[in-house]
Formats: structure tokens, C-alpha cells, sequence
């Protein structure tokens, strides 16, 4: 089975986050297709154009980013919403990637979850600007609201609504995928 590489950004920097157990579900529905890098965008720096100017200057999550973006065929972000807009964290990260081959061509997956009812989905809209100049192509968007009421005790999506739900997600995101690979396949138009 063909093995993709998904950059995973989380947004969120907060220990029992909803938006990292979504992440996880999201790893763990993704046969054929493994999460890297989830950890690196709450360590990045803040982004300083002075410092992405200076490679040496560089540190390693900035280091690593980059690679895992790089390598990566697709990328899955969980974002919480903060104040009707996306987490800092989750922007920072994109423009980090700015500077570098961005995410063109990479079928892209964007998924939130909250306590409250409407799920994280005013994270999503200005995200999408930024996608688009990155050259991400947007799959599928998923909210999960009530996030208290559908994980269990450690803090893991159990609600089948959910768990469904994100299953199409990562469908959409895998069949993308293959088309991507068939595009970028030599003798390809
Ligand atoms: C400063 C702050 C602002 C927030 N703003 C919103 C908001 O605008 N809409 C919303 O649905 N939830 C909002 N929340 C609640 C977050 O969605 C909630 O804390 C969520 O669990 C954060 O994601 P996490 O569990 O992945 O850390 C806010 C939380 C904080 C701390």
C-alpha cells in the first residue's frame, strides 16, 4: 500500500487540546498515510523575516518545519478559534512557509473542534487566503462542536458521529492524494 507523508499542524499549545485528539483521529483513520511533524508549529519561534533571511540563523523547529513541508504530500491542520479568527499558532506556521516551496500542489485538510456549538468554524475562513497563496488545495473542512460531550475520559473522539465524520474527511484527503501523485507521474499532462 502506498505510504503518504501528511505534515500535521496543531494550532493548539494546550495540554488535553481537542484539536490535538482530532489530529490523532486523523492519523489513526489515515491507512496508508502517517502524520509527521505534529509537534513542530507550537515550537516555532514567532516569524521574523530577519531571521528566515539568515539560514544559519535558523532554529531547529524552523529547520524541521520547512523539511517536513518539504516531504510532506499532504497536510492535515486542527486549529482551535480563537477570538472568531484561527490560533496565532496556526498562522504563524503558515507563514513560516511563505518563504519556501509553501504547499503547492498538496491536497490540504482543515479540521477544528470546541466546547462551544459552532466548532472552531470562524477559524476556517480566514485561513483559507493564506492556503490558497500557499498553493494548498482545500479537500474537505470539518467542525466538531461540543468537543467535552463526544471524547472520552483521556480525551479521545470516540462519538461515531465524529469518528464518521472524519473518515469521509480522510477520504476526500487520500483520494486527492492519489490524483496528486498521478499528476506530478512522469508522462503525466
Ligand atoms: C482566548 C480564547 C479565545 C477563544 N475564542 C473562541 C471563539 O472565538 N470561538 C470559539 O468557539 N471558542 C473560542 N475559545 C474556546 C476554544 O475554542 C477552546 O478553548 C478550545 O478547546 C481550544 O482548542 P484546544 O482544545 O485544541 O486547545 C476561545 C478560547 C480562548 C482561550
Amino acid at each position: 500500500m502506498t505510504e503518504w507523508t501528511v505534515l500535521g499542524i496543531c494550532g493548539s499549545l494546550r495540554r488535553g487540546s481537542y484539536n490535538a485528539a482530532l489530529l490523532d483521529l486523523v492519523d489513526g483513520l489515515s491507512e496508508g498515510a502517517r502524520v509527521v511533524g505534529a509537534d513542530l508549529a507550537g515550537r516555532l519561534p514567532l516569524f521574523d523575516p530577519d531571521v528566515e533571511n539568515d539560514e544559519r540563523a535558523w532554529p531547529d523547529a524552523v529547520r524541521e518545519f520547512r523539511a517536513r513541508a518539504e516531504e510532506a504530500e499532504g497536510v492535515v491542520i486542527a486549529t482551535p478559534e480563537y477570538a472568531h479568527g484561527p490560533a496565532g499558532v496556526t498562522k504563524n506556521a503558515l507563514d513560516w512557509l511563505v518563504g519556501s516551496g509553501g504547499l503547492v500542489g498538496r491536497p490540504t485538510l482543515l479540521v477544528s473542534a470546541s466546547p462551544g456549538q459552532a466548532g472552531g468554524m470562524r477559524a476556517h475562513t480566514p485561513l483559507m487566503p493564506p492556503l490558497t497563496l500557499l498553493g494548498a488545495i482545500l479537500v474537505d473542512c470539518v467542525v466538531v462542536s461540543r468537543a467535552g460531550a463526544r471524547t472520552d475520559a483521556s480525551g479521545r473522539f470516540t462519538d461515531p458521529a465524529v469518528v464518521d465524520r472524519v473518515r469521509l474527511a480522510v477520504g476526500e484527503l487520500q483520494e486527492a492524494l492519489g490524483y496528486a501523485a498521478h499528476k506530478r507521474a512522469p508522462g503525466v499532462l
